[in-house]
């Protein structure tokens, strides 16, 4: 389940154009998370940004004064940034076509870099890790940031069973004597590379960059995993997703009765941040 370098794929036209409308953060919310990541990079900070895809991140942290060096695969999200840019007429963001695990910078040239929802799509993520303690300068910054959906919410509670359900569905349907894919490289295996690599954690956990309410309703969230317009589907063998939503499907229609009444949804994006050794 955890991709190869090369496996964008699903990071096809129909992801490019629905990325932002799906996953996109609302404009004040945006604004949050491009000053709580520039305030922890530098201000004025060159950044390099691993799977800058349609620039949901980039785009604000330029905004926010940040020099950022866009790197994704997909020309398709690439051309989606481009884009932007252009309608934005922002300066301070450069886009490279490459792939993460064969960065094209020199070394030291980056004060910062910031990845977020990439590094599970790349098998060798701690080599990506590796090449990002190099480019960047002693006594850099990384953050690692990402979407965070409160797991008491009935939005959380899809989608921790969706992740429990994979996991079992993927174990039952592996053929006979194979062994079961890693999970999505976790929290406490990056944390453990990177000080490997000489990086501290700054603070206690992760930074609150920025907290928001929506409202959604179940089959909203359900139909978000079954169409692939969710991140953690797009890499899931049609076989695995299937058998994964009927038992969903059952789970939800069992813990909610109207699967259509919208509820409430507390949502933050969370940053860890990491310092090089100077
Ligand atoms: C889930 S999207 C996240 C995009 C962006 N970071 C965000 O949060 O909005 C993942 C992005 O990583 C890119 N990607 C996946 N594997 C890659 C690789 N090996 N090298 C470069 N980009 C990659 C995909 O093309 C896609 O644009």
């Amino acid at each position: 389940m955890s991709g190869q370098p090369g496996l964008d794929y699903r990071f096809d036209t129909r992801v490019a154009v629905q990325y932002d409308a799906l996953r996109g953060h609302p404009p004040e919310v945006s604004g949050d998370i491009g000053r709580a990541i520039s305030s922890q990079v530098g201000e004025r900070a060159r950044v390099l940004e691993l799977g800058v895809g349609t620039g949901r991140i980039a785009l604000p942290v330029a905004a926010a004064g940040c020099e950022v060096y866009g790197v994704d695969l997909s020309a398709h999200m690439l051309a989606a940034l481009s884009r932007r840019i252009d309608d934005d007429g922002l300066e301070g963001i450069h886009l490279a076509q490459a792939d993460i695990t064969r960065l094209p910078f020199r070394e030291g040239v980056f004060d910062g870099a910031m990845a977020v929802h990439v590094l599970h799509l790349v098998a060798d993520w701690a080599g990506v890790l590796a090449q990002v303690s190099r480019l960047v300068r002693p006594g850099g910054t990384l953050v690692l940031g990402r979407d965070w959906v409160d797991p008491e919410s009935f939005a959380g509670m899809i989608r921790n069973t969706f992740r429990k359900t994979v996991v079992e569905v993927g174990t039952e349907m592996l053929p006979p004597g194979a062994t079961a894919a890693a999970p999505p490289s976790g929290g406490a295996a990056i944390v453990k590379t990177l000080m490997a690599l000489g990086a501290r954690p700054v603070g206690e956990g992760e930074v609150i960059g920025a907290e928001w309410r929506t409202e959604l309703t179940p089959r909203q969230v359900l139909d978000g995993i079954r169409s692939r317009d969710d991140a953690e589907s797009w890499v899931l063998p049609d076989d695995v997703l299937t058998e994964t939503m009927r038992r969903l499907d059952a789970f939800a229609a069992a813990e909610w009765p109207d699967l259509e009444a919208p509820q409430p949804v507390t949502r933050r994006f969370l940053l860890g941040v990491f310092r090089f050794s100077g």
